[in-house]
C-alpha cells in the first residue's frame, strides 16, 4: 500500500505565538483507518486544518493523495470529505436539502446527485426524517448527517475532527458503525481525531498520540497496548504525600512480574503480566507498611495506559472500568 497522506517535520505557529504543531511527521497509507489521540489543545484540529488546505503551515511539508497542501490546494479539495469539530448544517434546510446543496458545492446536479443523496440519507439512516429540518433533528442525528454531507463527491479520503464528542453511547456506536463500513466496504481512507481512548482503540488500525504539538508515540493500538508489559493495577493511596508515594513505589517495584510503575494523580499505576494474582502481594505488603490503600483495581492495559507513560499524566481522569476492585481497604 502507498502512502495516501505525507507529513514531514510540520510546524504551525499561530500569529499569536502558539506553536500548535511543533514538527510533526507520519503517513498514512491507503485504505488505512488512521488515528490522532490527544487531549484538548493537543495540536488535532490545527492538523486537519493544514491537510484539508483551510490553514497555511508555517514550515515542514505535507501532502495528500500525492499532491502539495500549499501548491495543490484545488486538487487535494477534489478527493476529500472534511468533518470538522463544529457542524456546518443550515438547520433551516431538511436533511436531503443540506445534501443537496453540499452535492452542488460540489458540482454534482439532477438524477445522480438524487440518488446519491438518498443512498447517502440510507447509509447514515436518516431517511425516514430526511424531509425534517436540521434544527430539530438531535445531537446524534445532527452528527450523522454531517457525516453524510462530506461524502456526497464519494471521497478517497475522510478527515473526521472528533466526529462523536459530545454523543450519548447509542449514537456513537452508530456512527463508529458508519465509518467501519465505509473504510472496510468502500475503501475510504481515515484521518480521524478524538480524545476518546476506546474510540480510537476501536477503529483504527494505526495511530499516533499527539499532545502539545508533538507526537509522542506511534503505533496500532495492539503494539502500543503490548509494549507496557501487561495489565494494570491501579491504586489510589490514602496518603499519598510524596514520602509514601515514593515507598509505595518501591514496594511495588519490588514485586516480580511488574514491569513498571508511574505515579499517578491519586496514586501508582503498576504493569503486570499476571497482574490480578499480585493484588494479594499488593495488599499485605502494604499493611505490613502501614501505607493506606483506598482502592486497587486491575483492568486490561489501556491506550490511556500508553499517554501515560509517555506523558506522566492521564487524558481524562474517569475511573477505567473495573475489573477487580477492593475498596475501603484499611
Ligand atoms: N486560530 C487560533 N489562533 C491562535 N491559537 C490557536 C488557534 N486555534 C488553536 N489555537 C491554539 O493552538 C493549540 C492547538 O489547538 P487545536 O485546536 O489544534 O487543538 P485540538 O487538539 O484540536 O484540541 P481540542 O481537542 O480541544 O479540539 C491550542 O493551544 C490552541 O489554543
Ligand atoms: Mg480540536
Amino acid at each position: 500500500m502507498s502512502d495516501i497522506i505525507n507529513v514531514e517535520n510540520l510546524i504551525k505557529v499561530y500569529p499569536g505565538g502558539t506553536r500548535a504543531v511543533d514538527g510533526i511527521s507520519f503517513s498514512v497509507r491507503e485504505g488505512e483507518f488512521f488515528g490522532f489521540l490527544g487531549p484538548n489543545g493537543a495540536g488535532k484540529s490545527t492538523t486537519i486544518q493544514v491537510l484539508t488546505t483551510l490553514l497555511k503551515k508555517t514550515s515542514g511539508s505535507a501532502t495528500v493523495a500525492g499532491y502539495d497542501v500549499d501548491k495543490d490546494a484545488r486538487e487535494i479539495r477534489k478527493v476529500i470529505g472534511v468533518q470538522r469539530q463544529d457542524t456546518i448544517l443550515d438547520g433551516d434546510l431538511t436533511g436531503r436539502e443540506n445534501l443537496t446543496l453540499q452535492g452542488h458545492l460540489q458540482r454534482l446536479h439532477g438524477n445522480a446527485l438524487k440518488k446519491r443523496v438518498d443512498e447517502l440519507l440510507t447509509l447514515v439512516e436518516l431517511s425516514d426524517v430526511a424531509d425534517k429540518r436540521a434544527a430539530h433533528y438531535s445531537g446524534g442525528m445532527k452528527k450523522r448527517l454531517d457525516l453524510a454531507s462530506t461524502l456526497v463527491h464519494k471521497p478517497r479520503v475522510l478527515f473526521l475532527d472528533e466526529p462523536t464528542s459530545g454523543l450519548d453511547p447509542q449514537s456513537r456506536v452508530a456512527i463508529w458503525e458508519h465509518l467501519e463500513t465505509l473504510n472496510q466496504d468502500e475503501g475510504v481512507t481515515v484521518f480521524l481525531t478524538t480524545q476518546q481512548m476506546e474510540e480510537a482503540d476501536r477503529l483504527c488500525q494505526r495511530l499516533s498520540i499527539i499532545d502539545h504539538g508533538e507526537i509522542v508515540v506511534s503505533g496500532s493500538p495492539v503494539e502500543l497496548k503490548h509494549q507496557l508489559g501487561g495489565d494494570t493495577i491501579t491504586m489510589s493511596l490514602a496518603n499519598g504525600d510524596g514520602g509514601v508515594k515514593d515507598r509505595s513505589k518501591r514496594i511495588v517495584s519490588g514485586i516480580q512480574g511488574v514491569t513498571k510503575v508511574l505515579d499517578t494523580e491519586t496514586g501508582l499505576a503498576a504493569y503486570a503480566k499476571n497482574a490480578s494474582a499480585l493484588v494479594p502481594d499488593i495488599v499485605r505488603l502494604f499493611d505490613e507498611n502501614k501505607i493506606r490503600l483506598t482502592s486497587i483495581s486491575v483492568t486490561s492495559a489501556s491506550l490511556d495506559d500508553v499517554f501515560l507513560q509517555h506523558t506522566g499524566r492521564r487524558i481524562r481522569s474517569e475511573e477505567l472500568s473495573k475489573v477487580d476492585t477492593w475498596k475501603g481497604h484499611v
